[in-house]
């Protein structure tokens, strides 16, 4: 049977299929998604998809009761590198899919090298579309503690060729760089389309799965912040990472995004130097190393990214609009809720903010999505429009409802003792009615509305 080509639309979000262009997706319901991909339906029909030439054995498996199916320990292997590790789960786990993704120049393939090259008696493939292996080598040559011996590397894009090395080498972890670049001839449309994408991964998810290989897949995230690709490449991986940061500053954040073998409220926390990239495992150190003058405009938050409490300099600044129209940018903390923040502000608390410009940023490069830092933007805010210091002692962890209420917030132990240890002499928080404060060094002022907390700043 001769190969046949048609022509498909494909949902870039969720991966939908039309013989037709459409505007909206009906599936997903996203706008302007559709694009036209060729794909070829031949003889050999898709190897992923499960075609004529897919192995048909699995009908001699029975279904179980699932109190007789015997659980072997999950063998994790530790990768040497304790924020990854963290992120992970405990380590890598055979035969997963791991998928880490980021904007292009963040340091997906320094972290991946890195772990490749640190990682204790592992043969690791490295395969790259985007590199060649001197481009490869000279990386390596920067990163510290590199250890070359047990690294392979190979520069392909296409995927029958990554298969055949991924059996010559017979490794013990392999990484693809990116999975954006791979390709397959069965499916006729450029590298990076939904169709290439979701067929190379399948191909590699089988190759994952049946040798209990683990691989980890580089992806580009694109200018909305979005994987891209399918959502069906996040679907189809075990597990998700997402690296994440400013590229003008040094600190690097890899978030779990999903996790079949562990929790996704794990962050691993990093600094890119000149010789690659350093865990920080103490992450208040962000905050403290440019923490010395007393300013207006600057209010600790306690905050917590996951399971990790750090504390955290919250900057803004309140000026005079030059035009009509007042500003307001917020650089690591979400606008709208900046401008909610600033409404409650103007509504309950009566400050004139109106006419104001207001910037705030959250010092380090780093985005926070923790509604506990609503206390100490709102107290930096004023703090900046009234241009009066907050005391460098006091932190603040408090998320602010729309009537101007202070609302608890989680973790709130382990928040006051981050902040004790770090040195903070009072720590401002939500009333909670069983804690016992006692047991703290620290002096915890609990406040239920937010002009209790002004008062206590600024009196
Ligand atoms: P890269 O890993 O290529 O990013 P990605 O794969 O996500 O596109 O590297 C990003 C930047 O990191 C690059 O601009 C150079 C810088 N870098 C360092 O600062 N220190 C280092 O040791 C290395 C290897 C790179
Ligand atoms: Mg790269």
């Amino acid at each position: 049977m001769a190969a046949k080509t048609k022509t498909v639309y494909v949902c870039r979000e969720c991966g939908a299929e039309s013989p037709k262009w459409m505007g909206r997706c009906n599936q997903c319901g996203e706008w302007n998604t559709f694009t036209e991909e060729q794909v070829v339906v031949s003889s050999k029909s898709s190897f992923a998809a499960g075609g004529a030439d897919a192995p048909t054995s699995s009908v001699n498996i029975k279904p179980m009761v699932l109190s007789d199916v015997v659980v072997g320990e999950v063998q994790r292997s530790s990768t040497a590198n304790a924020e990854l590790d963290r992120v992970l789960g405990g380590g890598i786990v055979p035969g997963a899919l791991i998928l880490i993704g980021g904007e292009p120049g963040i340091g997906k393939s320094t972290l991946v090298l890195q772990v490749a090259l640190t990682l204790p008696d592992k043969r690791v493939l490295y395969i790259s579309g985007e590199e060649s292996a001197q481009q490869i080598k000279i990386r390596a040559e920067r990163i510290s503690m590199a250890k070359m011996d047990n690294c392979l590397v190979v520069s392909d894009t296409n995927i029958d060729h990554i298969h055949q090395h991924i059996k010559a080498a017979n490794p013990d972890i392999v990484v693809i760089d990116s999975i954006q670049t791979v390709e397959t001839e069965r499916v006729d449309s450029l590298p990076g389309s939904v169709s290439q994408i979701r067929e190379c991964t399948g191909i590699l998810m089988r190759i994952a799965k049946e040798q209990h290989l683990p691989i980890i897949l580089i992806g580009h995230i694109n200018k909305d912040g979005q994987l891209a690709g399918p959502k069906v490449l996040e679907h189809m991986v075990d597990v998700v990472l997402q690296f994440e940061g400013d590229r003008n500053h040094m600190y690097r954040i890899l978030r779990g995004i999903k996790n079949r073998f562990g929790s996704t409220n794990e962050i691993g926390i990093f600094e890119m130097l000149g010789d690659g990239l350093r865990e920080v495992s103490n992450p208040s150190e962000m905050l403290l190393s440019e923490w010395d003058e007393q300013l207006s405009g600057v209010a600790i938050a306690a905050a917590m990214e996951g399971a990790r409490p750090f504390l955290i300099e919250i900057q803004a600044l309140a000026s005079s609009a030059a035009y009509g129209t007042p500003q307001r940018s917020a650089t690591g903390f979400d606008g709208r809720r900046l401008n909610m923040l600033l409404a409650v502000l103007e509504k309950r608390a009566g400050f004139k903010l109106a006419t104001k410009d207001v910037f705030l940023n959250v010092a380090g490069g780093i985005r926070v999505v923790d509604t506990a830092v609503d206390l100490a933007v709102a107290a930096s805010i004023l703090s900046s429009n009234t241009d009066i210091t907050i005391n460098p002692g006091i932190c603040l962890a408090g998320e602010i409802g729309l009537s101007g209420e202070i609302r608890p917030v989680t973790r709130i132990e382990q928040r006051i003792s981050e902040a004790a240890k770090l040195g903070f002499k009072h720590i401002v928080i939500p009333k909670f009615s069983r804690l016992d404060v006692s047991k703290y060094d620290i002096e915890v002022h609990q406040v239920s509305r937010l002009d209790q907390a002004f008062r206590l700043l600024f009196q």
